[in-house]
């Protein structure tokens, strides 16, 4: 496995002379890698002749007052775990390299990013979009692969790929979690031992929304028993428990196949996001 820090070293390792025809699948992350990250790997070794994975804390998604400074990182560990898993290269450049200017060009997400996290988390799918286009730009993939447990962040990057025409696939890959449904994180680390043993209940509580809905429960009556259920059995500050449809993150109307629900909750030291997806039967409620 290869280790480059620049731009103009992968340019060079990827180019399509080196490249020949050989596929390339791209997994972007922020370190800190767990096995979420390495099933997205997997996916990517099995599907493309070679892997690319960056990690990059990027700056550019964090606002002021959130975690960029103590967002944990742990590159000898992430390397040794990427090389296992079988990753071709690894980008791993400085903020320096990615942003040696600040740049004048914004890129704003529409719609989907006004609710759920980009509701509370202004900017936070501005800088998103900043640095995938950058690394889609560097890295030219032909697949590219993302997560289920950033749901969102996923809907927003498959609209900017179609809206923009970039050349890569994206791949979704479900949310990886542990034994007791705890959805793996990079951050579930700041948990609290007392913290880390109620966050479970953050998935049983949008497992049970999942089945009433399937049982036909109105949308509002289901986003309030599972806000209750997680008020109730965490100490944790509910951000949102929302129900949308999946993945246009609009309202659920009458002719919407898939909905989320989602929800965010503040424990002190550490954000937790989660979501599952529900198929939706002909005669299921609107949300209004
Ligand atoms: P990061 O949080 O490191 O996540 C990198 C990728 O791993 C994302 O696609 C995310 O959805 C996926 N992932 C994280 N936890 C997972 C889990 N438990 N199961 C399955 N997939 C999981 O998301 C980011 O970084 C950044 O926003 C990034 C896209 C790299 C842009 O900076």
């Amino acid at each position: 496995m290869k280790i480059v820090n620049s731009i103009e070293q992968l340019r060079k390792l990827l180019n399509r002379q080196v490249r020949q025809r050989q596929t390339v699948g791209f997994v972007p992350t922020m370190g800190f890698l767990h096995e979420g990250h390495l099933a997205l790997v997997k996916k990517a070794r099995e599907e493309n002749e070679i892997v690319v994975m960056s990690i990059f804390v990027n700056p550019t998604q964090f606002g002021p007052g959130e975690d960029y400074a103590t967002y944990p990182r742990n590159e000898q560990r992430d390397a040794a775990l990427a090389a296992e898993a079988g990753v071709d290269i690894v980008f791993m450049p400085d903020k320096d390299e990615m942003y040696p200017r600040v740049g004048d060009i914004q890129i704003f997400p529409g719609k989907q990013a006004e609710v759920l996290c980009g509701a509370s988390r202004s900017g936070h799918f501005d800088g998103v979009l900043k640095v995938i286009l950058k690394l889609f730009n560097i890295v030219d993939p032909d697949r590219s692969y993302f997560g289920m447990k950033d749901a969102q962040q996923l809907a927003i990057i498959e609209t900017f790929v179609e809206d923009f025409n970039f050349r890569t696939t994206i791949e979704r890959v479900p949310t990886v979690r542990e034994k007791d449904g705890l959805a793996k994180s990079s951050r579930n680390v700041r948990l609290s031992p007392k913290e880390r043993s109620e966050a479970p209940v953050l998935y049983e509580a949008l497992q049970l929304g999942k089945k009433q809905l399937e049982q036909g429960k109105e949308a509002s009556v289901v986003e309030h028993e599972v806000a209750q259920l997680i008020e109730n059995k965490t100490s944790g500050a509910i951000d949102y428990v929302a129900l949308l449809a999946y993945p246009s993150l609009q309202p659920l109307t009458a002719d919407s196949e898939e909905a989320i629900l989602a929800c965010a909750v503040n424990f002190e030291k550490a954000r937790l996001i989660d979501n599952v997806i529900v198929k939706l039967k002909d005669e299921l409620p609107c949300s209004e």
